[in-house]
This record gives C-alpha cells, structure tokens and sequence, in this order.
C-alpha cells in the first residue's frame, strides 16, 4: 500500500487510477440501474436475475442491439384470462422441432450431424408456456427415436432420444398442471406395428387421450377447455400418415386444420399460402389453422430479428389469406429469441384480437361486450401470475451461441481492482 500511494503520487499512475474509476463509476450508474429482478422490460440487465418474472437478460445483435436487455421469455396463456370457449378459439404458442435442442448429447455414440431448432428442454419449453411440440418420429433401434432426417430413415448421426423420453417430459407436464392443454403434431416416419400407439402408452400418455371420434368434421367448434380440462382429454396428438387414423386412432393431422407452406417460400413477406398436404384456407373443412413461421435453415442469431416486427406483419398477411381465420398455433424456431416481446407478444395480440377483440390478451376483461377493453396498459411489463404451470427460465439462452457474454458486477469489479494492482 505504501508503495502503491509513492508511485501514484510520483507519476501518471495517479491520473490512470482517477481515470480508471471515474470510467467504472459512469458505467455502474449506466447499466446497473435496477438488479434482482427489478428490471423491466428492454431495460438494460446484466445477469440472468436482473429481469423480472417472465423475462431474461438477452440480446439481438442481428439487429445491431449488442448490449444485453430484458427480453420476455413466458407465454401468458390465454385461458387463465379467458376461459371456458371452444379449444380453436385460442391461439397456443408451438416449437418446431421441440426436440432438437443446441447441445443435445449424442446418445448413440456417433457425432451428430444436422442443424437445431430450440435451446432449451421440452420442458421448460412446457413450462414458459410452449403447449404444441412438433415431433419427427423414426423406427430406429428397435424402438421409436425423435430424429432429423432424410428419406425417412433415422440414422446414428441424425438421431436424437428415444421418443419416449421426451413424451414422459409431456406426462409429467400434464400431470403436474391439471388444467393445461398440449398438442403434439408428428412427422411420422414410424412404421412398425401399432409402434405409436405403444410408445405414448408406454410414456402413460394414453390417459390424456383426446379422441379421434370427438374431433370437429366440416369445421364445427372443438369442445371448450373446460370440458376438456373436465373429462381429462388434455392432449391432443395428429399424425402426418393418414392411415394411423383408422388403424390407431391417431387424428390425420390435414383432416382437422389446415397449414401454410413452412420454410422460405412460407416466411417470403406478404405471402401466406397452403402446404401441399393440406386443404385450401378457404375449404371451410378444418377448424383450426396451424402457422408455421420458420426459415429452412434455422439461424439462431437471425431468430430475434425474426421474432420481430416482420411476425407481426405475417400474421396479419395469414388471418386476411385464410378468410379472416386466426391461426391456432404459431410455430416457431428458437422461440426464446426476440428483440424484446417476440412470440409471446404475438400470442398475446393474437388471443387478444379473437378472444375479446381487444389489441392483447391482457386487457380482455372477463364477462366484458367484445370490444370493450381495458384502456390502459401497464407501462412495465411484469408476467402475469396466473397459472401453478409458469415456471421460470432457466438461463440456457444466454449459454449458447452467439449471445453476448454477460458482465457480472463482481467480474467487472474484480477487473477493475486487479488493474489498480498491477498499477501499484
Ligand atoms: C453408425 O452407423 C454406421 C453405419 O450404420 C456404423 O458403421 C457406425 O459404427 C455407427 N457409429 C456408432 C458410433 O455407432
Ligand atoms: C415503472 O418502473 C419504474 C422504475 O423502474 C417506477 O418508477 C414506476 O413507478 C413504474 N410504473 C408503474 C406503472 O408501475
């Protein structure tokens, strides 16, 4: 110490010192205005506990914002808010590829060689309000795999798990939060005998079963939540193989909604058609519509960028191609990704407008004349504590990829101290 202060006041230490703590203390009162879960909403945020409940500290670089800030990352779901209509009133926030997460292990031993969707589990996707899963199914080892792959046949390098790993997530889900409602939709590569059937009993998922026989024909109104959450029917599952209805009674997913092109023709902006297998928009046929909004290629840096205005746009562009039909799921990739409200923004607006006619879900007022809504919303975005289900994120966005890496305090402290020490 004392040889620090002869050498600070004998040279130019003393300036660096005076400069260096003036800079550090500008900084503190610049980024650290609010900490443990005080930060709102786009508010700069440093670690993962600064933001509130429902939000996490993240970034979008694909947009020139480098600098982390409180990004949402929790649905509000609709029925805690507006409860008791038809299931295909409500628009559900869906992953695309739910099982094909960044940083997957290998479990057949071979290195995997294919692209990815999401970051994070099935479920804590479940858990931030995800409640429909796209799922490619395989025969693979003898068994039922989730797996990306070409020509129908999984391999080592383009496998992921056992399906009946990721359907016990669903399960325990469902099983934990009795009034929750998910959907799978399944890429079905499966084969083998009676091969689905037994991987969602096996998994006990056969409980939940919504039947095939009390699904809507002619677009006709679905059974309201309520009765679904009554008589247990709280999972609804379609397959891509039409002959599974009859033999399994699994529901051929493009006799019950219909579904825009995925990919890039499908995100070209202002254009909004349907995929091949499914019927025309205006076929009056099917009561629900599926959205798919992801690139072919998924990007996870361009995600947020796409999770931004340009959805907002597409939605709009899809109700008007369908005849005014609001899609039921929004199917996304890297769902956690956005410049600030992203996909649970668009839920929201979207639940808004068909629930009550109201710009988002949160200023429907039970029992209110459509259209009547609250006049004002909150300035600061805090989740709404409504269901047992919310659960809270787990970090894993800012671990991978491209995100910045996130400053602690205490790094940016011990970083300052160690430079006034090699000063002195
Ligand atoms: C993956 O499959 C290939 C061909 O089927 C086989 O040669 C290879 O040994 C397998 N790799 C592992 C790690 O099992
Ligand atoms: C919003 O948050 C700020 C501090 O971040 C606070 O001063 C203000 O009162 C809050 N406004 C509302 C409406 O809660």
């Amino acid at each position: 110490m004392r040889r620090c202060n002869k050498q600070i006041q004998s040279s130019n230490g003393f300036f660096l010192v005076s400069f260096l703590f003036v800079f550090f203390a500008g900084f503190f009162n610049f980024t650290f205005s609010c900490s443990d879960g005080t930060c709102q909403l786009m508010e700069a945020c440093a670690t993962a506990t600064d933001c509130g409940v429902g939000m996490y500290c993240g970034n979008c670089p694909a947009l020139g914002k480098n600098q982390p800030f409180c990004v949402r990352g929790q649905a509000v779901i609709p029925t805690s808010i507006i409860n008791g209509l038809p299931f295909n009133k409500y628009t559900w926030l869906m992953t695309h590829n739910a099982f094909s997460i960044v940083d997957a292990p290998s479990l057949t031993g071979a290195q995997r060689i294919t692209f990815y969707n999401q970051e994070d589990t099935v479920t804590n996707q479940l858990r931030n309000g995800v409640r429909g899963l796209m799922l490619d199914m395989y025969d693979f080892e003898n068994d039922i795999w989730l797996c990306h792959s070409f020509h129908g046949q999984c391999f080592n390098f383009t496998a992921f798990l056992p399906a009946i790993n990721t359907l016990r997530e669903v399960e325990a889900f469902l099983s934990q939060n009795p009034t929750e409602i998910v959907t799978i939709v399944i890429e079905d590569y499966v084969h083998s005998q009676k091969g689905l059937t037994r991987v969602f009993t096996a998994a006990g998922l056969d409980k939940y079963w919504f039947p095939v026989s009390d699904m809507p024909k002619k677009g006709r109104d679905w059974p309201t939540v309520t009765d679904m959450v009554r008589k247990n029917e709280r999972l609804l599952v379609f397959t891509s193989d039409s002959s599974k209805e009859a033999d399994e009674g699994i529901a051929y997913q493009w006799r019950y909604m219909v579904e825009n092109e995925p990919g890039d023709p499908g995100v070209a902006a202002g254009s909004c058609h349907n995929r091949k297998e499914s019927k025309p928009f205006n076929s009056k046929s099917a009561s629900m519509f599926l959205m798919n909004y992801f690139p072919t290629m998924p990007v996870q840096s361009d995600a947020c960028k796409e999770h931004s205005a340009p959805l907002a746009d597409m939605v709009g562009v899809c109700y008007k191609a369908s005849g005014n039909m609001m899609p039921n799921f929004l199917a996304v990739n890297y769902y956690m990704r956005s410049d600030g409200g992203g996909v649970f923004d668009a839920v929201d607006r979207m639940n808004g407008q068909a629930l009550c006619g109201c710009s988002t879900i949160t200023q429907c007022q039970v029992g209110a004349p459509r259209g009547v809504c609250k006049s004002s919303v909150p300035s600061n975005y805090t989740a709404p504590q409504t269901t047992t289900s919310a659960g809270s994120f787990t970090g894993s966005v800012q671990l991978t990829g491209y995100s910045a890496k996130i400053y602690s305090p205490k790094s940016w402290l011990l970083f300052f101290l160690s430079v006034v020490s090699l000063i002195c």
